[in-house]
């Protein structure tokens, strides 16, 4: 059986004020109508047999609330987050070995569902025929450093379009990262995962013992699963497995992907006004442009003169940055 397994257990810090513990990055509504979580729900239409998703204690009853479409056994709760790696390895004690598990954000934009389908599905036919951990690549248009980059190896198959993964690299420091866009070789890591459960819990074991034992006892029964993630260390599973495997392919994508991890991101993907600008909520300006404003109070917010600002207000707080600073707002937090 193909399992689709979102993970939605993740804050969204860089999109605070709006993004908040009480309310995630993942229900709310960008580039659509729709929460991100749904759109990604939708998007998994006739591709999987079965969608569960992944959150943590904290965010279970936002999900009981807000999404209505989720049948209760599908949502899988970890006691607290410790990032992704620990969030997939408990996902996987559920499935069978032979299933493949098809591992996605939540939080993601992606258009043109037919080639995204079609890229998943060639993604499924390499990890039901092959013991090997699929990844699927975006090419970079800036040395961003927010994301993995996959460096591609050698032709997999011709067919499929897919490479092996001469190297993984999570998230690179700057100069990295420019020598990787110039080079050609590199793609973005979108984050979307497809593997058979077997051979993700292979790599876990070799990689990542500690956690694959752990969770091990916990469904034999000799420990919680609370006791056994008290010990984990908190680690995605890019740093965990990923940079470390050396059964990983590559598919690369031509669908638009954002992954609305920034103000920034935010910006490029909503629809812009004659002034360049992107607005919500009430606001009185004069002589504002190419500007995000989010205003989600009653209050009124009134801006004069001003180009190329981020200004968001909610009840939580209100943030104020350049355009293509907004990378920074985790900083600011801390
Ligand atoms: N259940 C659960 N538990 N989910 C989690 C947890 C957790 O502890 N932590 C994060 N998630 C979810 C998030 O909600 C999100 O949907 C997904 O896992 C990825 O986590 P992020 O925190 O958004 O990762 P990232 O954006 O910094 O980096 C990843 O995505 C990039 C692309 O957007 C990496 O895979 C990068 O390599 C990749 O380029
Ligand atoms: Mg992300």
């Amino acid at each position: 059986m193909v399992k689709a397994l979102i993970m939605a257990g993740g804050i969204g810090e860089r999109l605070w004020p709006l993004s908040t513990k009480k309310m995630p990055k993942q229900f709310h509504a960008f580039g659509d109508s729709m929460p991100l979580i749904v759109q990604t729900m939708n998007r998994l239409r006739g591709l999987a047999d079965r969608v569960y998703i992944i959150t943590t204690f904290e965010q279970r009853d936002i999900f009981n609330q807000l999404i209505k479409e989720i049948e209760l056994e599908s949502l899988l709760v970890e006691p607290f987050g410790r990032n992704t790696a620990p969030a997939i390895a408990l996902a996987s004690m559920y499935f069978d070995p032979k299933d493949v598990m098809v591992v996605l954000p939540s939080d993601h934009i992606i258009r043109d569902l037919e080639s995204f389908q079609k890229i998943i599905w060639d993604a499924i036919r390499e990890a039901q025929t092959h013991d090997v951990l699929v990844t699927i690549g975006i090419t970079p248009t800036s040395p961003h450093t927010g994301y993995g980059y996959i460096e591609r190896g050698k032709a997999f198959t011709v067919k499929r379009n897919s490479f092996c993964v001469k190297k993984f690299h999570e998230k690179p420091a700057f100069e990295l990262a420019q020598k990787y866009l110039r080079s050609g070789n590199y793609y973005w890591n979108s984050g979307m995962f497809i593997w058979r459960t077997e051979v993700f819990q292979k790599a876990l074991e070799k990689f990542l013992p500690d956690v694959y034992n752990g969770l091990k006892r916990a469904f034999d029964g000799e420990n919680s699963i609370e006791e056994v993630y008290k010990g984990f260390q908190s680690i995605s599973i890019d740093y965990g497995i990923m940079e470390k495997a050396n059964n990983a392919l590559v598919i690369p994508s031509n669908f638009y992907w954002n992954d609305v991890g920034s103000w920034d991101s935010v910006y490029e993907l909503e629809e812009k006004d004659t002034n360049g600008n992107v607005i919500k909520g009430k606001f009185v300006l004069h002589d504002v442009k190419n500007s995000l404003l989010f205003n989600m109070t009653e209050r009124s917010v009134r801006i004069s003169s001003v180009e190329d600002i981020i200004f968001v207000v909610t009840s939580e707080g209100t943030l104020l940055c350049h355009r293509g600073e907004s990378q920074k707002v985790r900083e600011l937090l801390k």
